[in-house]
């Protein structure tokens, strides 16, 4: 076993065993521990050194919905740490059509030794980890995206050089998976999280008040605002993602873009925040018209950009390529971390 990643600054945390469905069910500590392992597989992987520290086993991917980052990043990490690995993509499996959740789960654990599920509600990936013996990484669900979240809070620190305090603000459709799940991964790492949407898109107050709970406990805050000039104000990190995700009907585009439509990141909110301040999504981004949907958009509602500007997410207050190359990380620290 490598000395890597088995006692990071002093703290020895054993992960083995366990599933990866929400970052509710992860301490701070936890948390903290994975970009720790995730920035030392990062060194690792810069000096070409390799880490088959998982030779032998398997994983199992399954995703139902489409997917480049998440599967790259799981795939890759998985190579590299010497897993073979087998992709199940939205078509092509028994899974949902033929076999239920239970029996594939079940099915699946008795050949792998972890299985990554990308789909619709939390209660399947919920189930899947039930009914399997083996670990189960959720890959991004309606309500929750946990893997993005490590990789999020791993360039805001390789950023700033820490990450309690910081004022982190996110615009647009707050309460879909990464909405949620920056509330609930900032809650409890201590920064202090802005939402800034129209009310009717704010996370379920259920959600809220236990976030308010773990902020209390790590020293953040959560705020909820519609005005994006106060939301912005002096803020660290600016964060947005698409205005409608995937799943949901395309008839959603008009009312979204009339509720969202001043949520947008353009240079004036950029300016709104702190002069230091840093561009994160997860990706993918509507910030032109050179994809097939964005043209759709174009056509139908005259908009060229969404949720953030061309110029905003090429400027050098934008870290998405880093944010994006870090899921690679994060997850590989994940997987290992949960099977070595
Ligand atoms: N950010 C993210 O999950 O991207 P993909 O949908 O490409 O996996
Ligand atoms: N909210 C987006 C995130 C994509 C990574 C979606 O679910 O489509």
């Amino acid at each position: 076993m490598h000395e890597y990643a088995t006692n990071k600054g002093g703290l020895i945390m054993d992960l083995r065993g366990r599933d990866l469905l929400k970052l509710i069910d992860y301490t701070p500590e936890e948390i903290q521990y994975l970009i720790a392992v995730a920035k030392e597989f990062k060194k690792i992987k810069k000096s070409n050194q390799s880490h088959e520290f998982l030779k032998g086993k398997n994983i199992a991917l399954i995703f139902e919905k489409d997917s480049t980052r998440t599967r790259c990043a799981f795939e890759v990490a998985g190579y590299d740490l010497g897993m073979g690995v087998t992709y199940l993509g939205p078509t092509g499996s028994q899974l949902g059509k033929k076999e239920t959740i239970a029996d594939t789960a079940r099915v699946l654990a008795g050949m792998y030794d972890g299985i990554e599920y990308r789909g619709f509600g939390q209660d399947v990936v919920e189930e899947l980890a039930k009914y399997s013996k083996v670990p189960v990484w959720n890959g991004l669900t309606d309500e929750f995206h946990p893997t993005q979240m490590l990789a999020d809070m791993m360039t805001v620190d390789e950023h700033f050089g820490y990450l309690k305090g910081l004022h982190f603000t996110f615009l647009g459709d707050a309460r879909n998976n990464v909405g949620n799940s920056l509330m609930v991964v900032c809650a409890k790492l201590g920064l202090h999280f802005t939402c800034c949407a129209p009310k009717s898109l704010f996370p379920k107050e259920e959600l809220i008040k236990q976030c308010e709970e773990y902020a209390k406990a790590s020293g953040g805050s959560i705020t909820l605002t519609e005005d994006v000039l106060e939301g912005t104000k002096n803020a660290d990190v600016l964060y947005t993602d698409v205005w409608v995700s995937m799943g949901e009907a395309p008839e959603l585009w008009q009312e979204r873009i009339s509720l969202l439509q001043k949520y947008q990141v353009n240079k004036e909110v950029m300016n709104n925040a702190s002069p230091n301040a840093i561009f994160l999504h997860c990706l993918p981004s509507f910030h032109n018209i050179d994809t097939k949907i964005g043209k759709e958009i174009y056509e139908k509602y005259g908009i060229k950009e969404m949720e953030v500007t061309d110029e905003v997410f090429e400027s050098e207050q934008s870290k998405v390529m880093e944010e994006a190359e870090n899921r690679m990380h994060t997850i590989k620290a994940v997987m290992f971390e949960t099977l070595k």
